[in-house]
């Protein structure tokens, strides 16, 4: 795997290279600055921690990925940025309000190379601005006139609050435990990539099939995105991530890697290991075992075959510009280090 070949900060810098590339190819750098302008003057409240720790999020950053695949959605139909603006601000917010909670369920003290809102304030001003952005999101939408865009926000804010509690159980069989898990990472995660990329095409005039092919491509690119968070939780390091490593094991869940890693090995101290949440002293022994059967190259191998649908599924509508973009989205989704 050339992953492994790069340094962490070259690969960092290569892929901020890389978004950098797109879009200044599709004409979209200064729109990509106006979501993120748009979203700070959103942040405002009575509430004056609320309005600091709204602040401390957005101003943390993140990769904004959400927003570029509405943007570049956008970009296949008729781009109208005073339309694909509403649901690019929404997107993120809604996004950033599934991290705050999602930090507090994981129990995590890090986030985008800062503290994480609970553990800088507390738990409460955790919920309250998660709850806070989530609506947020909800009232950027409102300006937006077409009903079809406040659907798709809503489908997606269910079905991750759901994929939130979809419990993944079993670590076998094969079958039954990747099925719960790819049930979780759809809800959690694909589905507010589907949601991007339709919103994005769906404000800028596209048909129904092109809608549901961009509708596709975002949910197998969501797909391939978890696994390779999953993968990374094993095998970056916190510095790069910007958030805790081992996390998942440390919490007892249970993600592609390891399901992969048990159908592959008999190795009695992988099955022993794996059951629930893993000391902190046995966490790097446990990579070692995970690695050495082969769980990290057989979940890339997975990832790559939802890039490889997501790409099947966007094909016959985008043009060699559009396409070769998307492509290399898909390319930094995969290899990316944070
Ligand atoms: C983190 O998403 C949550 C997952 C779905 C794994 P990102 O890795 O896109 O988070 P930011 O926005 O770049 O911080
Ligand atoms: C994704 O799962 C969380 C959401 C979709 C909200 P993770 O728990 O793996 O995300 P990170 O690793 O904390 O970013
Ligand atoms: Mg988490
Ligand atoms: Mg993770």
């Amino acid at each position: 795997m050339t992953h492994f070949a790069a340094t962490a900060s070259d690969n960092t810098i290569q892929s901020r290279g890389r978004v950098s590339d797109i879009l200044e190819r599709t004409c979209l750098r200064d729109d990509f600055v106006a979501v993120e302008r748009t979203m700070l003057e959103r942040i405002s409240s009575r509430s004056e921690v609320l309005h600091d720790a709204g602040v401390y999020t957005v101003r943390a950053g993140g990769k904004r990925l959400r927003v570029l695949l509405v943007l570049l959605a956008a970009r296949m139909g008729t781009y109208d940025f005073t339309r694909a603006v509403h649901p690019a601000v929404a997107i993120e917010l809604l996004h950033a309000a599934s991290l705050i909670h999602d930090d507090l369920v994981d129990h995590a003290t890090s986030r985008r190379g800062q503290a994480t809102i609970h553990h800088t304030w507390d738990r409460n001003v955790a919920l309250a601005l998660g709850d806070f952005l989530f609506g947020l999101a909800a009232r950027e939408l409102a300006n937006e006139p077409d009903p079809r865009i406040i659907g798709f926000y809503v489908h997606a804010a269910q079905r991750m609050v759901e994929g939130e509690l979809h419990p993944v159980t079993q670590i076998l069989p094969f079958e039954d435990a990747s099925a719960q898990y790819f049930r979780k990472i759809s809800a959690k995660t694909a589905v507010l990539f589907e949601a991007a990329c339709k919103s994005g095409i769906a404000v800028c005039g596209g048909d129904e099939r092109i809608i549901a092919a961009l509708g596709t491509f975002g949910h197998e690119l969501g797909m391939a995105f978890q696994i390779v968070d999953d993968i990374l939780d094993m095998t970056e390091a916190a510095s790069i991530l910007g958030k805790p490593v081992g996390n998942d094991l440390r919490e007892g869940t249970i993600t592609l890697p390891l399901i992969h890693a048990v159908q592959r090995s008999s190795d009695p101290r992988l099955r022993k290991l794996v059951v629930g949440p893993v000391p902190d002293e046995d966490i790097a022994t446990l990579i070692e075992l995970i690695v050495d059967a082969g769980g990290i190259e057989a979940s890339y191998g997975t990832a790559r075959e939802c890039i490889e649908r997501a790409l099947a599924a966007i094909e016959p509508f985008a043009d060699p510009l559009i396409y070769r973009t998307l492509t290399d989205v898909t390319d930094i989704v995969l290899h990316r280090r944070s």
